[in-house]
């Protein structure tokens, strides 16, 4: 028996940092996503193939399961020892994974690799989960392997489409999002999500009423966004809230000079409004278009030194695939 499941990436649209504090955020799915098969393999050992993570072959004993895993398999390997150790197993694993995330900028892959292995994994051992049981299993090998996360990332690839999120997962509401122009642009620097979390975390011990009024005031942005995202679209009213929140995001110090390059050039060319998109510090930013306004924000992302990505939103959550 062979079970293959897929699971989408994440674009967070509102509400980073406030998020791994208990305020609600807004993310959207993305349609780059992973695949991962599970297939008995008739040896002791459980082994992986994962060509696009940089992995040929990879093998390890039931025993040494969770032993020092490399950056690339940590997710799958961990979440595995933890099933393990709440559904027992005879059979063991042979898992292949499969990504069409761009090799530039994976947006949410460890969260989406987790997801795919999970729903292909239970379905395999014939495990039924709810969604909400889904991500909670998810959830501990991701605070398992980093520490540190609100597992947005995690309800994105799971319930899929575009969610208002209170982790973790207290709260996943699906907003009908009707239409949302974004570019997604590319600052070619890659960030260390758990660093910058840490860094938000310290500048909140020395500085907690700030900090915590900056997190309140995200956090009615997050709520606003969600009424206005579910009306028909007014771009002049998102594209402030946008603004509002990158503004609060510079001041907890998670913007670089790069995504504000990239902002400003998007603002230079009419964008009605531009933000970091995920921890910061690098990585991605949106910039909110209209079609009159939007090559001229993709050539202006680009004289400044970013990639347009090409992505779209609102993507369907994790799913069986037909093997
Ligand atoms: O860098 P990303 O896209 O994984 O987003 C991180 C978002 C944070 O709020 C900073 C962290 C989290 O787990 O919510």
């Amino acid at each position: 028996m062979k079970v293959t499941a897929s699971a989408p990436g994440k674009l967070m649209l509102f509400g980073e940092h406030s998020v791994v504090y208990g305020y609600p955020c807004l993310v959207t799915a993305v349609n780059q996503r992973l695949t991962v098969t599970v297939e008995a393999n008739g040896e002791s050992v459980f082994s992986l193939k994962a060509p696009d993570l940089g992995l040929i072959t990879y093998s390890k004993t039931i025993e040494d399961l969770g032993k020092k895993p490399p950056k690339s398999v940590r997710f799958v390997e961990t979440l595995y020892k933890i099933f393990l150790d709440k559904y027992p197993q005879k059979k063991t694993i042979k898992v292949t994974t499969k990504s069409d995330f761009s090799s530039l900028f994976g947006f949410g892959s460890s969260s989406a690799v987790t997801v795919a292995f999970a729903k292909a994994l239970t379905t395999f051992y014939g495990i039924n989960l709810s969604k909400k049981e889904l991500f909670d299993l998810c959830y501990q090998a991701v605070i398992a392997v980093q520490g540190v996360g609100s597992g947005f990332d995690l309800a994105a690839a799971i319930w899929g489409g575009t969610i208002y999120y209170i982790p973790p997962a207290k709260v996943v509401r699906k907003i009908k999002l009707e239409k949302l122009p974004l570019l997604v642009g590319y600052t070619g620097v890659k960030a260390d999500t758990p660093t910058l979390v840490r860094m938000v975390a310290e500048l909140k011990n020395n500085q907690p009423a700030r900090v915590e009024t900056i997190f309140q005031q995200i956090s009615q942005i997050v709520k606003q966004a969600a009424k206005v995202l579910e009306k028909p679209l007014n771009l002049n009213q998102l594209g402030k809230l946008i603004q509002k929140n990158q503004t609060l995001l510079k001041e907890i110090q998670v913007s670089s000079q790069e995504l504000n390059n990239l902002i400003w050039a998007s603002q230079q060319a009419g964008a009605y409004g531009a933000k970091l998109a995920g921890a910061g510090g690098g990585d991605c930013m949106f910039a909110l278009a209209d079609e009159a306004n939007c090559n001229k924000i993709k050539q202006n992302i680009k004289k400044a030194g970013g990639h347009v990505m090409d992505v779209e939103l609102n993507a369907p959550g994790v799913k069986l695939e037909e093997n």
